[in-house]
């Protein structure tokens, strides 16, 4: 078989420094995961004998897989979120293309940050709207878009940003989609269980839930679970089980998966004095100096700016080899100059721990 022209592309990757590996997990302290409050390695998820719960659904929703804990979890989330309704996927990636390849039309305009995540980006290459990205967190550039969008127009960004760690203005944005017409979509991914009193999100926090046309919410990060759900009108929900690819064909999440996200969705609200630990420890790393250009981010995304591959490369393998848990993100995922160590920090994580990383990152400033 020739696989040239895979090799080909590799060693390019290579050369880059670029290379990506599947690493298995190693017990260094983690700050690594998305695993925010720590619940996913938690073992008061789900007390329920796993022998009740299937672990296979047996099909596509519109087949053998859909149940009555699906929906009612749905029901349950939608209103925790205070939603109308809302429609369970299999991953936040699934959630993201199935929404934005489906609903903006021919004809419609999208108008999305550059910084929006792939699945996001992924979504609206499926689409045949037009599609315009502007200047991350910039006003100014998404009026001017909004000023010549035609059709339907979609605006869409995350709250937290995934590879930033900042937060959108959101109150801007929604008077702005208010001013020109505009469907507000808004990925909640690195928000939901962290952001806001009861870890709501930052929309809820804002009081925004009523501006939004549909909210994305994931399950794998801060709820510490899998899934993903997107929130909206009942018209939306509907709409999306009749015309969500990424809904319709796919075998639907097992009871097992659904029954742990009830159950997070239970626990999470409850967690503010993690909520508050994890604050402090945001805080603490945010007023140490460590020697490298930190990003501004109230969130636990921590980015620590190290231009160059080799160079986060170097230095993200010698907090390892100092027991940390910490990968850098390098070229292409991000533009180059702007390479990375994305440092997350998490409920479970010690102020101890925050003081050696920080100590940790002075010596290789050096
Ligand atoms: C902003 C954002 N949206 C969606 C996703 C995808 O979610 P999931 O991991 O559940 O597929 C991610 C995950 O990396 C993300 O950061």
């Amino acid at each position: 078989m020739n696989e040239d022209f895979l090799h080909k592309k590799l060693n390019e990757r290579k050369q880059q420094n670029a290379y990506r590996e599947l690493r298995l997990p190693t017990n260094k302290i983690d700050f690594c995961s998305n695993d925010y409050l720590g619940i996913a390695r938690s073992s008061t998820i789900d007390d329920r004998p796993s022998t009740i719960l299937r672990a296979g659904s047996t099909g596509s929703r519109l087949l053998a897989g859909n149940y009555a804990l699906i929906e009612e979890t749905e029901t349950m989330i939608a209103k925790f979120h205070e939603a109308e309704s809302g429609l369970i996927f299999n991953s936040g990636y699934d959630a993201n293309v199935g929404l934005m390849s489906c609903v903006p039309q021919r004809g419609d305009t999208i108008i999305y940050d550059y910084l929006s995540h792939a699945s996001i980006r992924d979504g609206i290459r499926l689409s045949f709207a037009e599609s315009f990205s502007f200047v991350h967190n910039r006003l100014d550039d998404l009026e001017k878009r909004l000023k010549i969008a035609k059709g339907n127009i979609f605006v869409v960004t995350e709250s937290v940003f995934s590879m930033d760690g900042d937060y959108a203005p959101l109150n801007d944005i929604s008077a702005l989609c208010e001013k020109y017409n505009a469907n507000l979509i808004i990925d909640e991914a690195h928000a939901t269980g962290v952001v806001g009193e009861k870890g709501e999100g930052l929309v809820q926090h804002l009081q925004l839930q009523n501006k939004c046309f549909a909210r994305v919410y994931t399950f794998g990060k801060g709820v510490g679970c899998h899934g993903a759900v997107i929130l909206g009108s009942k018209t939306l929900r509907n709409y999306l089980i009749n015309f969500s690819r990424a809904f319709i064909y796919t075998t639907s999440l097992p009871e097992s998966s659904v029954a742990a996200i009830q159950s997070a969705y239970q626990i999470f609200p409850q967690m503010n004095e993690e909520r508050n630990h994890l604050n402090n420890l945001i805080v603490q790393f945010q007023n140490a100096s460590i020697g490298f250009e930190k990003l501004k981010s109230e969130t636990p995304i921590q980015i620590v700016i190290v231009p160059g591959n080799d160079a986060v490369k170097k230095l993200a393998m010698q907090l390892q080899e100092n027991n940390f848990d910490i990968r850098p993100i390098v070229y292409p995922t991000v533009p180059k100059g702007s390479e990375r160590l994305r440092i997350v920090m998490h409920a479970f994580n010690t102020r101890e721990e925050v003081r050696g990383l920080v100590e940790g990152l002075r010596v290789g400033s050096r």
